[in-house]
């Protein structure tokens, strides 16, 4: 296994439409483990494989207070919302440091497959709920400053531009 570097926004790949996966092989398996080791050395509950670079319909996620219950779901669709809507303070890896507070629906149902193809559905609330559809805005090429309005979003890209260029001299 190993740890990826988590790619941050404003980078243009994260404004990429992931790829539907359609060969569960060798190379989705270690995908997957990567994603895995990458979102808990994060310390985040949620992480989409774009998010690593990779544009595939691939999500990781573990919302369990004791970081035990991993969830996959590959080529997740929300297929139905219902009624009713949330609204989270949500934070992403791939914007650190910043929150936005998102209206999404309360409730939905996925459709997605799991590590062997095999399709399943489920139905989603609370935390579930949201932390799916901010994960699947990352397959769409969505990130959560979206969400807010554009003076802050061009603030938090300026701001984040100037942290990895800084980042980048000193590496040099
Ligand atoms: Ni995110």
């Amino acid at each position: 296994m190993a740890i990826r570097d988590i790619l941050t926004y404003p980078d243009p790949r994260l404004r990429k439409s992931s790829e539907p996966v359609r060969e569960f092989d060798d190379d989705l398996h270690q995908l997957i483990r990567d994603m895995t080791e990458t979102m808990y050395a994060a310390s985040g509950i949620g992480l989409a494989a774009i998010q690593v670079g990779v544009a595939r319909r691939v999500i990781v996620m573990d919302i369990s207070r004791d970081r035990n219950d991993l969830q996959v779901f590959i080529n997740p669709e929300v297929i139905d919302f219902e009624e009713g809507q949330v609204e989270f303070e949500e934070g992403c890896l791939s914007v650190p440091g910043v929150n936005a507070t998102v209206a999404r629906s309360a409730r939905v149902i996925i459709k997605a497959q799991d590590v062997s193809g095999i399709p399943f559905e489920r139905e989603a609330d609370e935390l579930l709920a949201v932390c799916i559809q901010h994960e699947v805005d990352h397959l769409n090429g969505k990130v959560i400053v979206d969400y807010l309005s554009s003076v802050k979003r061009d603030r938090i890209r300026k701001k984040l531009k100037k942290e990895l260029l800084s980042m980048e001299n000193q590496a040099a």
